[in-house]
């Protein structure tokens, strides 16, 4: 359903179009719209500084320090890992306002990814046991404006491109590529002509996305995930020492018993699948921290524990992920309402990662819950076999196009999926973006490929001012 206050902003701003510009046109109302301004120079430099060091205080130095090393690889590394610095920048500027995109409207909030760049997406198996290409990372969801899942991802295929290589031309068109599709898949959606459970399965991907499904159903088995992390030590399976496998280390008394005083009430009370209150399948075999995981989340707390499965037989035997969820980083910059519809309708921030995950993917995990211990809310899903990320090296022109618009066509999936009037979103989100849209779908991406272009700068330039504040020791203090 479209709402009337939607209509009532988009009128507004044509008025505004109207009293500014008497001749508007499309390129009068795109000059309206402010663009992203790149930072640069010392007050950058500190604004960074200052930055990283608050939002990484919490995991303490040696951790921060792996984290800044990790951010030091590339500009998308960095960019992967300061999330923060993105919805605090796009605040700064009003970036996702009316004056900052044409195409703003307070009801165009589905659940969002919230951290939505090209390596938040790979192959992982769905609750059918198919393996797809999907969004696999809901740590930082909450619900809110669709232009921050669409300029994050757009912002991603710029330092992609740039790190190939390419140049701004074909980063240019690429982009455009990936919200051709958004908004083309959305239109579908919206007209019914295609259904948002549609997802990319070997059958339906092409190019490297679909490699990547191939090769991960081929070669990934459920055995070589477990003979990765532990071994069989009297037919029972025991993880590896951190000397056998340095991503994993040995829980100490006091998480042992925490996790195991937790788990009956993560299988009985948040499991919502077949599996709930199965006794059996969750008996735990084995458990361990997990080390050196993600980048945006390194250092956050985080353990695997291999419970028993459908049989007894070692080999059927499953990893749980269970991780410390907090608030997302768009939370500082949503409205009191726009939170309070989250925070009242879930029970904390685990089972706020935990519910976007169900509504953003089509056959979500059925392992999907939550364990609350020593102080804190746990996320808890299973490791998939089939986890496998993609690589974007040596993209071209041609190459990077087809990734950007099956990135695009994942979006829209995502996000069509993950409406129905809960939480904030809206009715129907495909009706909404495509009535913001509709007629003008070349402004549309022609503001998405301004901003990614000139975003895709700032973090050119906070990388560079970030490996001069890391050489000088200035990080993680
Ligand atoms: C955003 O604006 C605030 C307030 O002016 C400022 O303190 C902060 O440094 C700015 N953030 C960035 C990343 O420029
Ligand atoms: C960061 O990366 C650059 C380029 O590879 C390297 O020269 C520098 O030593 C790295 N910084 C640290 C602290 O490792
Ligand atoms: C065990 O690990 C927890 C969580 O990391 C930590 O807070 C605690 O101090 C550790 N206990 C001991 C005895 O080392």
């Amino acid at each position: 359903m479209v709402s009337s206050s939607h209509f009532a902003a988009l009128a507004a701003a044509l008025m505004l179009l109207s009293a500014c510009a008497p001749a508007a046109g499309l390129s009068s109302r795109r000059m309206l719209i402010a663009l992203y301004a790149v930072n640069s120079g010392t007050a950058r430099s500190t604004a960074v500084q200052s930055h990283l060091n608050t939002v990484n205080k919490a995991i303490g130095a040696t951790l921060c320090r792996q984290k800044m090393l990790q951010m030091n690889v590339s500009a998308f590394t960095f960019y992967r890992g300061s999330n923060e610095l993105y919805y605090q920048d796009l605040k700064n500027q009003s970036t996702i306002s009316a004056t900052g995109s044409s195409f703003y409207s307070a009801t165009a909030t589905p659940w969002l990814q919230g951290d939505f760049h090209a390596q938040n997406m790979g192959t992982f198996d769905n609750d059918v046991n198919t393996v797809i290409y999907d969004l696999n990372d809901f740590d930082e969801s909450f619900v809110g404006n669709f232009l921050y899942d669409v300029y994050r991802l757009a912002a991603s295929i710029v330092l992609v491109g740039r790190e190939n290589s390419m140049t701004d031309t074909d980063i240019r068109s690429c982009v455009v590529s990936f919200a051709n599709f958004y908004l083309d898949k959305m239109k579908g959606i919206y007209q019914g002509t295609i259904s948002d459970s549609a997802v990319l399965t070997a059958t339906s991907a092409y190019g490297r996305i679909d490699d990547l499904i191939i090769n991960a159903a081929a070669s990934d088995t459920r055995k070589k995930m477990l003979d990765k992390y532990s071994t069989v030590v009297n037919s029972k399976r025991t993880f590896m020492t951190n000397a056998q496998n340095s991503d994993v280390d040995a829980v100490n008394a006091t998480e042992r018993t925490a996790i195991t005083n937790a788990m009956t009430a993560y299988f009985t009370n948040t499991v919502t699948s077949s599996l709930k209150g199965n006794t059996a399948y969750f008996a735990i075999q084995d458990m361990a921290r997990r080390l050196n995981a993600g980048t945006g989340s390194l250092g956050k707390p985080r353990y695997y524990v291999i419970i028993q499965g459908a049989t007894s037989d070692s080999s059927d035997d499953r990893i749980l992920d269970v991780k410390l969820q907090g608030k997302p980083s768009v939370y500082p910059y949503l409205t009191s309402t726009a939170k309070a519809a989250v925070d009242n309708a879930v029970a904390n921030d685990a089972d706020r990662a935990v519910k976007a995950y169900k509504a953003l993917i089509k056959g979500a995990d059925n392992h999907l819950g939550y364990m609350s211990f020593m102080g804190g809310f746990y996320s808890v899903r299973e490791r998939s076999p089939f986890k496998e990320a993609l690589d974007t090296t040596g993209v071209t022109l041609s190459s990077l196009t087809n990734l950007a618009e099956q990135w695009g066509w994942a979006l829209a999936n995502a996000h069509a999926r993950s409406d129905g009037g809960l939480y904030g979103t809206p009715a129907s989100i495909e009706s909404i973006v495509y009535s913001l849209t509709s007629g003008v779908q070349d402004t549309f991406k022609a503001q998405v490929a301004d901003f990614a272009l000139a975003y895709g700068s700032q973090v050119s330039t906070d990388f560079s001012l970030f490996r001069t504040l890391l050489a000088a020791n200035k990080l993680c203090l």
